[in-house]
């Protein structure tokens, strides 16, 4: 199992730990990861919730092959629990991320409540070089965060995103050397079993209630998209070229 899982001082944490494939995560790492998050909330010992990799490399995203071979099947799928655990957790959630963090490495960013990178962090969206579409309300968050025209350059244009831009755009809270981030983020997460759990509970739902409704539409949306574009030419042509290490050619589709 490449999901390492510990519960240290109140923080439960989840550890992408395949850094020889650099992090990409298959249907079996994205179980493990929804039901980390299950079982942080079930114990009452658990004041937030850690996600991390290592320190050069958060995650490259969806593991392309396991993706290709097993395609999620619907809103049930393993994908879908982790993002549902992640967006639907009561507990605070912080991440730590030092170098790539690719597609929903990204992507789950947004979900989380806070995050801290390193300065050799790099961020990308790259779901339409690869013959597909934005995915867990990217499409409006990115925007939302970073305002419409910026969200074109990352989501429509794929450009990478480094650790400065991503302050910019409001995605992580704070840069850190690359040595230092994990142990910030636990020192943040640890920052609340000095508070009342109920307190911040019940904020961050508020906080966040104005806008899940339309999320949870949107979510849907894209997923009905991305799971049909998963199975065009234009995505077996961008994975294909991935593993052959070559630029895909999307000069034959119109
Ligand atoms: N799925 C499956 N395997 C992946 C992967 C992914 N998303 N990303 C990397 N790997 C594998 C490579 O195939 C390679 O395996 P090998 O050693 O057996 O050949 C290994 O991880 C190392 O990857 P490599 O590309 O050589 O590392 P790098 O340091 O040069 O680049 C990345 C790192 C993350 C920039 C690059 O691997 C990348 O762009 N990955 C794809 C990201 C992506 O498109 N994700 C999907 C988003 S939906």
């Amino acid at each position: 199992m490449s999901i390492r899982t510990e519960t240290i001082n109140g923080v439960a944490r989840i550890e992408i730990a395949r850094p020889e494939k650099k992090n990409a995560i298959t249907a079996a790492m994205y179980q493990a990861m929804a039901d980390g998050i299950a079982a942080a909330h079930d114990d009452g010992s658990v004041r937030a919730i850690l996600i991390h990799g290592q320190k050069d490399i958060f995650t490259a995203g969806n593991d392309l092959e396991d993706f290709m071979n097993n395609p999620p099947a619907g809103m049930d799928a393993p994908v879908f629990r982790f993002m549902q655990a992640l967006g639907y957790s009561e507990k605070p959630v912080v991440a730590a991320v030092n170098g790539a963090a690719v597609g929903i490495g990204t992507t789950m960013l947004m979900h989380c409540d806070l995050v801290y990178c390193a300065d050799n962090a790099m961020f990308s969206m790259p779901f339409v070089s690869l013959g597909l579409c934005s995915e867990f309300a990217s499409s409006l968050l990115v925007a939302m965060n970073a305002g419409y025209h910026k969200a074109v350059e990352k989501l429509l244009l794929a450009d990478p995103i480094s650790a400065e831009e991503a302050s910019e755009m409001k995605i992580v809270n704070r840069i850190l050397p690359p040595s230092e981030v994990l142990d910030y983020a636990v020192r943040q997460a640890e920052r609340f079993n000095k508070l009342p759990p109920a307190s911040v509970r019940e904020t961050k739902r508020l906080m966040k209630a104005s806008w899940k409704s339309i999320t949870e539409k949107i979510i849907v949306d894209e997923a009905k998209s991305f799971g049909a574009m998963l199975l065009k030419p234009e995505a077996k042509e961008a994975f294909t070229a991935f593993y052959e290490r070559r630029t895909p050619d999307f000069s034959r589709f119109s």
